[in-house]
């Protein structure tokens, strides 16, 4: 069985709270996009110093390979900061350096510690335990609020609860109740909207969409891979052998368990990296050499429009294009409001970038759960489960 927080007297305690602040950061890096994913995990901040615990969050940002400052978790640390101005937030560059730990030894109830980007260290990513143990010494208890993440057996997911008493925090809780929920509730057809570029992670998660969705439809950067694996030529932008291969597999599974895949028909080119382009609407079929795709057209966004209307649960991951750049964000716009529009159908959707695309608009609440977790989201509804649940029982 899990504990929660709130069933527990968690009190005078030092806490390490892992927590998913993987957000959205503006193109130079320096400030946050969006801090919905900060917001979420409050509820717990809060209560967990209510009870006069010290806490020391735990976090990743981005996929760095070693410590690249690029990734630094400083923006997030001066936002908690406007979040929370009643307590002093310090981020502490590497609790593995002997002046850093004389900083943790004596912080006060008053002040708040996040360690520099976990994924600095090696030991997380590789699930090491003496890494666990170590990070473990720095606290009484550990709390898990970071349901966007809890799908990666990494060490400050699954390993530091064998040290210390566990817990799950307030997010995870409403995160587990509310997809439990929705699971059950479904009614069909049910549709499901992926998109996103993190392809290697999610082809395999479309597979179980394929048993359960009636219609999948595939936009951003996955449909570029499903769309180059049906013999498209997409313009700039490559696909690794590994995901065209996993791509084909999955066009010949959807072909067998009758779920219709729907993939883009036209698409906007442009260059990324060039600022105040408006892009160019192009058939896929006809597709420059020199551009790359970068969002859905109006010709899908009308064809992804009526399988929308038609369901009756829906289920939205990824965004469509590149929306950060407003002229490749129509894609995404069009998807969020056709969901926002269908009174009759239930909604999950979820994913750091989704939410970052459309937490700040109109009718957000239509959407009858908005998930912190993206490939979390969609795994949990595949398994029922994730290593991050299983190893705080
Ligand atoms: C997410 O954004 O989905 C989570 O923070 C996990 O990030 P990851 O896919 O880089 O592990």
């Amino acid at each position: 069985m899990i504990k929660y927080i709130d069933q527990a007297k968690i009190s005078h305690q030092r806490v390490l709270l892992r927590v998913d602040f993987n957000v959205s950061l503006s193109r130079d890096g320096l400030r946050i996009a969006d801090d919905a994913r900060i917001k979420q995990a409050l509820p717990t901040i809060n209560l967990l110093l209510k009870n006069h615990n010290r806490l020391i969050l735990i976090s990743h940002l981005g996929r760095p390979k070693k410590r690249d400052l690029k990734y630094s978790l400083r923006p997030v640390a001066q936002r908690l900061q406007r979040l929370l101005p009643a307590y002093k937030i310090r981020l502490i560059s590497d609790f593995q350096n002997p002046i850093d730990q004389r900083m943790l030894a004596k912080q006060t109830d008053k002040e708040l510690v996040l360690l520099e980007n976990i994924r600095f260290y090696p030991g997380e990513k590789k699930a090491c335990e003496s890494f666990a143990k170590e990070l473990s010494l720095l606290a009484d208890v550990y709390v898990n609020d970071a349901f966007g993440v809890a799908h990666r057996a990494t060490a400050s997911v699954v390993c530091i609860p064998k040290y210390l008493p566990s817990y799950a925090g307030l997010l995870l809780k409403k995160e587990i109740m509310m997809i439990d929920k929705f699971i059950k509730q479904s009614k069909k057809p049910l549709v499901a909207i992926v998109g996103g570029a993190k392809v290697s992670s999610k082809i395999h998660i479309l597979d179980k969409l394929c048993q359960i969705a009636n219609y999948l439809l595939i936009g951003g950067g996955l449909a570029n891979t499903i769309l180059a694996a049906q013999g498209y030529e997409l313009g700039k932008g490559q696909q690794s052998y590994e995901d065209l291969e996993e791509a084909r597999r999955l066009l010949y599974l959807a072909g067998q368990r009758k779920v219709k895949i729907i993939l883009p028909v036209d698409a906007v080119i442009g260059l990324p990296e060039v600022e105040d382009e408006v892009g160019e609407i192009r058939s896929i079929t006809d597709l420059p050499l020199n551009k790359y795709v970068l969002d859905i057209g109006p010709a899908t966004q009308a064809l992804f429009g009526t399988y929308i209307n038609k369901g009756k649960t829906i289920i939205w991951n990824g965004p469509m294009g590149y929306f950060e750049n407003p002229s490749y964000s129509n894609g995404t716009d069009f998807i969020f409001y056709a969901i926002a529009n269908n009174s009759q159908a239930e909604s999950l959707v979820g994913g750091g970038d989704t939410i970052a695309a459309i937490s700040k608009k109109e009718y957000l609440d239509k959407i009858t759960h908005l998930s912190t977790g993206g490939g979390a989201m969609l795994e949990y509804i595949e398994k029922g489960t994730l290593p991050g649940i299983e190893a705080l029982k």
